[in-house]
C-alpha cells in the first residue's frame, strides 16, 4: 500500500529509524490498515534514493516487534493483530477564524449537522427540505453524453472569466426566449450558481462597512455571503406585494430581491411594487440584484415582467442558476451585468477563482443548443406541477388548527405559517424519528422575531408519497 515516506538527511536518528517510526505510527493510528501490504524494499529504496537494506532493516524490526507479518508467497503485512487507535487531530486550536467569518451560521445547520452529520440526506424516508430537486428527472443519460463530448474538446489552459462565448450565446437566447429577459451575449457572466454571482457583485459593488439589504424573510445564504464581504446587512420586511421600498433604510448600495417567487413566502413582487424599487434606486444610485432562482417552475400562466425588463438605466444585475433546473450539483448560474461593470466584474473573477469549469461549460452548452434543457424543462415541468398541486391538496387537508398554506404559483417548495409548533430543534427531532427531513420557516427570518412554520420543498419527494409525507409532517407539527 502506498503512503508517502520523508526522510531528513540533518535529522540525528538513522535513515533506518526514521522509516521504521513512520511506519510504525500509520500502523498504529490506522493509516495503513490491518492486512494492508507494505511497498516492497526495493522500490521504496529507490524512490527514497537509500540502500535497499536500509528498508530492510526498517522492515525486519517492524517485523520482529509484530507490526507487520511476512507471507507466503513473499510480501510484508500489517500484522492481523493490531489495534489501530486513531491519530488525536492536534493542534486544533492554532488557527482562530475572524469574529465576523467565526458569526456565519450554516443555513442548514438545525436539520443536518447538528443532528446527523453530514450524510443526513441519505437516511431519511422523505425529503421535504427546499433546495432540492428530484435526481428521477436529471436526464443523466444525455448529460453524461454531453459532458463525454466536452471532455473530447477539453482545453489545457484557464478559459474566459465570464464563460465561453458559446455559452454566454446559448444563454442569452434562453433566458430571452423563456424569460424575456432580453441581453447580448457579451453582458452574460457564467457563475457557479447564484450564490456565487451574489459574491462576485459583493465584491465588485461594496466595501467593507457598507451595507447591503436583503428581504426578511429571505434566503439565508445570500445574507452570509454579504457578511463575509464585511458588509452590513438589513433586513426589508415583505408584505403581499413584495419588499416593502419605504422600509429600505438610508444608505443601502445593494438591495437583493426574489421577485418572481420570494423566498420563502411565494409572494410574486406586483407591478407597481417594481416600478418602486426601480425609482428607489435610481434616486439613490443603489443596484437591485435580482434573484431569479426558479421560474421554469412557474405553476400559474402568467408571469410578470422581470425587473430587468423594466429597467431603463442599468441598475438591476439579473441572476438566474441551474440548481432547480438540472440540479444543485452542477453548480452552473449566470448574472446579466451592466455594460459598465461588465471589466470589473471580469477582472475580479479572473482574480478569485479563473474562470467556470469548462468541461461543465461546454456540455451545458451543447445540452442548451441541441434542445435538451428544452425537453428536460417540458418533462420536469409537467412533473413538478402535478406534484405542486398534489402538495397544496394535501396542506389543505392538514387538521391543525391555525395552520396556513400561502399562496403558492411556481417554484418547488411551499411555504406553510404554523403557529404553536415545537421549537426548530425538536420539530427537527421528531421529524427524524418518523425519517423525514423538514426545513423549518424560523432561520428565514435573520433579524428577529421569527415566525413559526415550514418551508416544504418538494423537489426530491415522489408525487405518490405526498399524502404519507404531509401526513408525517403534520404528526410532527401537533
Ligand atoms: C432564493 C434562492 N436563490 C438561489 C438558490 C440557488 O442558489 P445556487 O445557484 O447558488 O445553488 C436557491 C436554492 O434553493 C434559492 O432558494
Amino acid at each position: 500500500m502506498l503512503m508517502e515516506l520523508f526522510l531528513n538527511p540533518h535529522d540525528e536518528r538513522s535513515m533506518t529509524v526514521q522509516l521504521y517510526e513512520q511506519l510504525r505510527n500509520a500502523i498504529t493510528d490506522g493509516r495503513l490498515p490491518t492486512g494492508a501490504r507494505l511497498v516492497p524494499t526495493r522500490s521504496v529504496a529507490q524512490d527514497l534514493g537509500v540502500s535497499r537494506s536500509t528498508v530492510t532493516d526498517a522492515y525486519a524490526r517492524l517485523t520482529a516487534e509484530g507490526y507487520v507479518e511476512g507471507r507466503r508467497g513473499g510480501g510484508s503485512f500489517v500484522a492481523g493483530s493490531i489495534q489501530p487507535q486513531p491519530r488525536e487531530e492536534d493542534a486544533e486550536a492554532a488557527l482562530v477564524p475572524t469574529p465576523a467569518a467565526a458569526a456565519i451560521r450554516r443555513y442548514d445547520e438545525v436539520r443536518t449537522t447538528r443532528l446527523y452529520g453530514e450524510d443526513l440526506p441519505t437516511r431519511a424516508r422523505f425529503d421535504l427540505t427546499p433546495g432540492r430537486t428530484d435526481p428521477q428527472l436529471f436526464p443523466t443519460t444525455t448529460w453524461r453524453r454531453c459532458m463525454a463530448r466536452a471532455l473530447w474538446q477539453f482545453p489545457g489552459q484557464y478559459a474566459d472569466p465570464a464563460g465561453s462565448s458559446a455559452l454566454r450565446l446559448a444563454l442569452s437566447r434562453w433566458i430571452t426566449q423563456s424569460r424575456g429577459v432580453t441581453t447580448s451575449p457579451e453582458k452574460v457572466v457564467v457563475t457557479n450558481g447564484a450564490g456565487h454571482a451574489v459574491d462576485l457583485v459583493a465584491r465588485v459593488l461594496l466595501a467593507p462597512g457598507d451595507v447591503a439589504a436583503v428581504e426578511e424573510p429571505g434566503y439565508p445564504p445570500v445574507t452570509n455571503t454579504l457578511r463575509t464581504h464585511g458588509v452590513t446587512v438589513v433586513g426589508v420586511p415583505v408584505d403581499e406585494q413584495g419588499i416593502v421600498v419605504d422600509a429600505i433604510p438610508p444608505g443601502v448600495k445593494v438591495v437583493y430581491v426574489t421577485p418572481s417567487h420570494q423566498y420563502p413566502l411565494g409572494v410574486v413582487m406586483s407591478r407597481a411594487r417594481r416600478l418602486e424599487l426601480l425609482r428607489w434606486a435610481r434616486r439613490q444610485g443603489a443596484a437591485v440584484l435580482e434573484d431569479d432562482y426558479d421560474s421554469e417552475f412557474r405553476h400559474t400562466p402568467r408571469p410578470l415582467e422581470p425587473l430587468h425588463r423594466l429597467d431603463r438605466d442599468g441598475h438591476v444585475i439579473y441572476v438566474g442558476t441551474f440548481s432547480k433546473i438540472l440540479s444543485p450539483g452542477i453548480r452552473l448560474g449566470f448574472a446579466v451585468v451592466p455594460r459598465a461593470l461588465l471589466p470589473t466584474v471580469k477582472a475580479v473573477r479572473r482574480a478569485v477563482d479563473w474562470c467556470p469549469p469548462a468541461v461543465t461549460d461546454a456540455a451545458l452548452t451543447s445540452f442548451i443548443d441541441e434542445g435538451h434543457l428544452a425537453r428536460h424543462l417540458r418533462r420536469a415541468r409537467r412533473v413538478y406541477r402535478d406534484r405542486h398541486r398534489a402538495v397544496c391538496r394535501a396542506l389543505t387537508l392538514l387538521q391543525i388548527p391555525r395552520v396556513t398554506r400561502l399562496a403558492s404559483q411556481a417554484g418547488l417548495h411551499v411555504t406553510v405559517l404554523a403557529p404553536g409548533m415545537p421549537p426548530d430543534d425538536e420539530l427537527v427531532a421528531r421529524a427524524s424519528q418518523r425519517q423525514l427531513l423538514i426545513g423549518s420557516l424560523r432561520p428565514t427570518y435573520q433579524f428577529g422575531d421569527p415566525r413559526p412554520g415550514v418551508v416544504v420543498g418538494f423537489g426530491a419527494l415522489a408525487t405518490e408519497d405526498v399524502p404519507i409525507a404531509i401526513a408525517t409532517l403534520e404528526d410532527c407539527l401537533v
